[in-house]
């Protein structure tokens, strides 16, 4: 194929990729339909009706470009977080907030530190800025805070995430840990701790708006599209002091937010008795995941997540075969990329519907494979 002859070095480098085969592109390579959307971590149980109002509402308006200062959604955020509004920066998602942070601290060579397996699309961003990854190896399935920290010193590195509670295997620390783990980091070390599963998450896990607030060299990412079921309309959010804040403004698409999108975000804040039922229904659908895993001789991992990762028991060849297995179903799940955490599948929560195709599936997929 005849590519523009100047594209920088490092794009020129760089492969085209989709980091994540969408259940649509499934369908249309494998001549298959998706009956049980469990694979994408997105919210089965979708947004409250008071937020489809809301976008109805705004329908009417879409000829006019969004607030380009976000100012009555970082104020609404502020209020229910008990921060400023100059402590806020909204994004496209969590996914347009981690490509902004990469970009505004890495330069092409810099070292960036991850898990090994954790979030891609946060690797994607590094290597689309040329950053270098180095990346720490789970422990016991968890993200590891001192192999991470020790990392980030060996390499003086600028820039560190950590997902908590984490994808792919919705294992979480408790909040004193987090916090002395971003205590410990060297000022010149920037903190992503991504909080997208933070309403599912246990209380405790959790470290308050205030114990982090004043670290320049933290910033937490938070999104509309896990709890609050709206992963299409791209919302995100990230928290840090305003003078970290306030650098998103230097990069950021200004025009970036879709108007119903931002009517949307404020329709669901303003509904937490919604969210609070959905909440509910995830912890639920979360134990029958665990359940229909345990009545077919799996383990369900602990998951404060709108996910359940489930120890298949081998390697990921297996993994991989329970994951098309199921496809074959019509029951689209996923799996973690790379070992041991492949030994997994990991499959979102839905709907009584979705759940009851994947109980009624997981045991002939199971049979078939031997
Ligand atoms: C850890 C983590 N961060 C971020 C995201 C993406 O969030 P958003 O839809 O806000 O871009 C996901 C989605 O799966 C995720 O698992």
């Amino acid at each position: 194929m005849t590519a523009f002859s100047r594209f920088t070095p490092l794009v020129s480098a760089l492969p085209s990729t989709v980091p994540f085969v969408g259940p649509e592109a499934i369908e249309r390579q494998r001549g298959l339909v998706v009956k049980a959307r469990i694979g994408a971590n997105e919210n089965g149980f979708g947004p409250a009706p008071s937020v489809l109002a809301a976008m109805r509402e705004q329908g009417g308006e879409i000829w006019k470009y969004a607030d380009p200062e976000n100012y009555d959604l970082k104020a609404a955020l502020a209020a229910h977080l008990g921060t400023g509004a100059a402590n806020i920066a909204i994004g496209g998602g969590v996914d347009e907030l981690l490509g902004q942070i990469v970009r505004m601290v890495i330069e092409p060579g810099a070292p960036v530190v991850t898990s090994l397996g954790g979030y891609p699309t946060f690797n994607f961003h590094v290597a689309g800025f040329g950053g270098r990854l180095v990346t720490v190896p789970y422990a016991q399935d968890r993200e590891d805070l001192n192999g991470l920290l020790d990392a980030v010193k060996r390499e003086n590195a600028p820039l560190v995430y950590f997902a908590n509670p984490d994808n792919p295997m919705g294992s979480w620390w408790d909040a004193e840990s987090v916090i002395a783990f971003a205590r410990a980091l060297p000022e010149t070390t920037l903190l992503v701790l991504d909080e997208a599963y933070c309403e599912t998450a246990p209380a405790d896990s959790l470290p308050s708006i205030a114990s982090l607030i004043d670290l320049p060299n933290v910033i937490r990412t938070r999104t509309f599209s896990k709890a609050y079921g709206l992963a299409g309309a791209r919302v995100g959010y990230a928290i840090s002091t305003p003078g970290t804040a306030i650098a998103f403004d230097k990069i950021r698409n200004h025009f970036g937010m879709n108007r119903l999108a931002v009517a949307a975000a404020l329709a669901a804040l303003k509904d937490q008795a919604y969210l609070a039922e959905v909440v509910g229904n995830i912890h639920a659908a979360r134990e029958r995941i665990s359940a229909i895993a345990r009545s077919n001789g799996l383990q369900a991992l602990p998951s404060a997540t709108n996910f359940v990762a489930i120890d298949a028991g081998r390697d990921g060849v297996y993994a991989r075969a329970i994951v098309d297995g199921l496809m074959q179903h019509g029951v689209f799940i996923r799996m973690p990329g790379v070992a041991p955490l492949n030994r997994c599948i990991r499959v979102s929560v839905g709907q009584a519907a979705d759940m009851d195709l994947f109980e009624a599936a997981l045991p002939q997929v199971l049979k078939s494979i031997g």
